[in-house]
């Protein structure tokens, strides 16, 4: 894993509040988070030897971050310690289980290249699984590094932005959402943006929360995996916890199909607890959930 650490700062309130309104929240709490860290968290507990690299600030967030990882099960022996604050995230949650996120990126943005022993992790690693949280530049070297190591490359594009040609060519997988398959297919129809998206990579996972995901394999579609219906409290993490987790069963030879059916399975586990990491369920969990007629 190359990639970010968050602590997240969540407001739980009633809805989103419009621009220019001040609302009051029922609660607001600190979890652990950042796209980078929640992957990590899904692929440790699903079951997958995890290393992470990344960094964090040399303040007590960035100590508890290093805490969570060790209790995780990861490999933090690469994770460097900088002297900048450690990444925060904002997040309001509503009643609907809906949220908005703002991220101050901090020590993150501070990851402009690889080491030389961060460099060998990756291309150790049977998998790489990157987030677009980090330096651009990072996660094209990363990618890169594992490609031409025979490091199976997963990118998931959230925060969404452009990929260029020269890091999609890296990729095995991509995984993105609704939204982030719009925005980089560029159409709101989302079968014209997602074919479009299919067409530039040799697998594409496309998350449709509650209605489960769509595979698409060398441009077309191959698989449709259904999620299960779950009383959502919150989405944040969901996304992570799927990359993770689906990350972790590639990793231990499951097909594309079973894989997204295990991934689905913790994410729909994961929206029922508040908060990202708190929130990522056990491999025991998921096994169970997937024992579970449907
Ligand atoms: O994907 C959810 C994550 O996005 C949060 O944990 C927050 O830190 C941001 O990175």
């Amino acid at each position: 894993m190359v990639g970010s650490a968050n602590m997240d700062i969540v407001f739980s309130v009633e809805r989103i509040p419009s621009p220019g309104e001040t609302l009051l929240a029922d609660s607001v709490a600190r979890y652990p988070g950042g796209k980078g860290l929640n992957q990590a968290v899904a692929a440790a507990r699903a079951g997958a030897a995890t290393t992470f690299i990344g960094a964090l600030g040399k303040d007590e967030n960035g100590s508890e971050l290093f805490a969570t990882m060790a209790d995780a099960g990861i490999d933090s022996s690469l994770v460097r310690r900088v002297a900048a604050d450690t990444g925060q995230a904002f997040i309001v949650v509503a009643d609907s289980a809906e949220n908005t996120i703002i991220v101050a990126s901090g020590a993150n943005a501070r990851v402009a290249s690889l080491t030389d022993s961060e460099r060998d992790a990756v291309s150790g690693a049977a998998v790489l699984l990157l987030q677009l949280e980090l330096p651009l530049e990072v996660v094209i070297e990363s990618a890169l590094a594992a490609r031409s190591a025979g490091t199976t490359v997963m990118l998931n594009a959230a925060p969404a932005r452009d990929i260029p040609d020269e890091l999609i060519a890296t990729l095995d997988y991509l995984i993105v959402n609704e939204h982030e398959a719009s925005l980089l297919g560029g159409s709101e129809d989302l079968a014209e943006a997602s074919h479009r998206l299919a067409a530039r990579v040799e697998h594409l996972i496309v998350t449709l929360g509650r209605e489960g995901s769509v595979i698409y394999r060398r441009g077309d579609e191959a698989a449709r995996v259904p999620a299960r219906d779950v009383m959502a409290i919150d989405t944040t993490g969901a996304g992570d916890t799927f990359c993770g987790a689906f990350a972790a069963a590639i990793a231990e030879g499951q097909g594309i199909a079973d894989a997204a059916t295990f991934a689905t399975a913790a994410a729909a586990l994961s929206v029922q607890i508040l908060g990202a990491v708190p929130s990522i369920p056990s491999r025991d969990r998921i096994e169970a959930m997937l024992a579970e007629p449907a």
